[in-house]
């Protein structure tokens, strides 16, 4: 058995999905050991939903892999998940079903044994506060209730992971403060993935928080980094041409290859011939040096090179800008 206690429970190694032009993850790489509860924050567009799907092994990766508990889940998709819950962004819910009957309809689905089926069932309702709706059909509930019903879906077969997609949105601040405890409470035995767009939805629930922008994972720190630390630095960057006109594309390229460079964006020139560009650094890495050495050898002027800090919450404001 690959599994061990020091073993991360998920690992994804340069994970990538595209959808013919666009390219919805980019290449994302990162670890989630046991216990964790991992927030997954990004705008609408980010990449989440579908990192989600490749880790619960719904969807097939362009590139790049996932191991859940050292099991690869495109080699073993069933041992995968068997492993795993998943709360999907719009759970797909039986309206016309009573609730009861539809966790006993999972309960089948997961090959739960008939015996423990009803206990466990009964200890699920229980935790997620569904005990006094089990006889009502699913089409009746509140949304609240419905995320209840979807988290009890989710857990029913006693899965180590718990993958939930924006499990609070739609919800009004008396739904979304008791979800949240549930999912305080799951935390404390299982190993957490939740997706939001929601700053402060992350900061009340989650001890680490992964950032993506645009299917690239941008930051990757601990929750409370957020309010207090720096975790990474912006450099930015006017190049001008030597000879010929410059390739956006190109020099983009070779930035986004320097080691420490989490992404590049474009921003202001400064007139004909000049192109500016933002790079982005994680943590205490420094790219300035490899700047400089790669416009030397790729024969562009650095008219401009300048460093500046940021803050988690910087990196998460710009991305976010706009939101809500
Ligand atoms: N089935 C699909 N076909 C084509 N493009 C898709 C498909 N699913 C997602 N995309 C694109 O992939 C990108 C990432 O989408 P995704 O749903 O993963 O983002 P998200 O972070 O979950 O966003 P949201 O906060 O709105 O839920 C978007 O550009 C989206 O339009
Ligand atoms: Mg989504």
């Amino acid at each position: 058995m690959a599994d061990t206690a020091s073993e991360a429970m998920v690992e994804t190694k340069a994970l990538h999905k595209e959808y013919g032009a666009t390219v919805a993850v980019n290449s994302i790489s990162f670890k989630v050991s046991r216990g964790e509860v991992v927030g997954f924050l990004g705008p609408n567009g980010a990449g989440k939903t579908t990192t989600m799907k490749m880790l619960t092994g719904f969807l097939k990766p362009t590139r790049g892999s996932v191991f859940v508990g050292g099991v690869s889940v495109a080699d073993d998709p069933i041992a995968a998940q068997r492993r795993i819950g998943y709360l999907p962004e719009n759970a797909p819910l039986y309206d016309d079903m009573m609730v009861v009957d539809f966790l006993r309809f999972v309960a089948d689905l997961r090959s739960i044994p008939a015996a423990t089926a009803t206990g466990r069932l009964k200890n699920i309702a229980e935790r997620c506060g569904l005990m006094n709706v089990l006889g009502k059909d699913i089409g009746q509930l509140s949304k609240g209730y419905r995320q209840r019903v979807g988290l009890a879906q989710a857990m029913l077969h006693d899965p180590d992971l718990v993958i939930l997609d924006e499990p609070t949105s739609g919800l009004d601040p008396n739904q979304i403060v008791e979800i949240r405890s549930l999912i305080k409470d799951l935390g404390k035995e299982k190993t957490v993935i939740l997706s939001t767009h929601i700053l402060p939805e992350v900061q009340a629930t989650c001890s680490r928080i992964i950032i993506i922008s645009d299917g690239k994972l941008v930051a990757d720190d601990k929750t409370d980094t957020l309010t207090t630390g720096q975790t990474g630095s912006v450099i930015k960057v006017i190049v001008k041409s030597k000879n010929g006109p410059l390739d956006e594309g190109k020099v983009k390229g070779i930035f986004n290859d320097l080691p420490g460079v989490q992404a590049v964006d474009r921003h202001d020139s400064e007139g004909t011939g000049t192109l500016g560009f933002t790079l982005r650094a994680s943590g205490a890495s420094d790219p300035r040096e490899a700047i400089f050495s790669a416009a030397v050898s790729h024969n562009f002027v650095l008219l401009d090179l300048h460093r500046e800090r940021v803050s988690l919450e910087d990196t998460f404001r710009r991305l976010t800008r706009g939101e809500n």
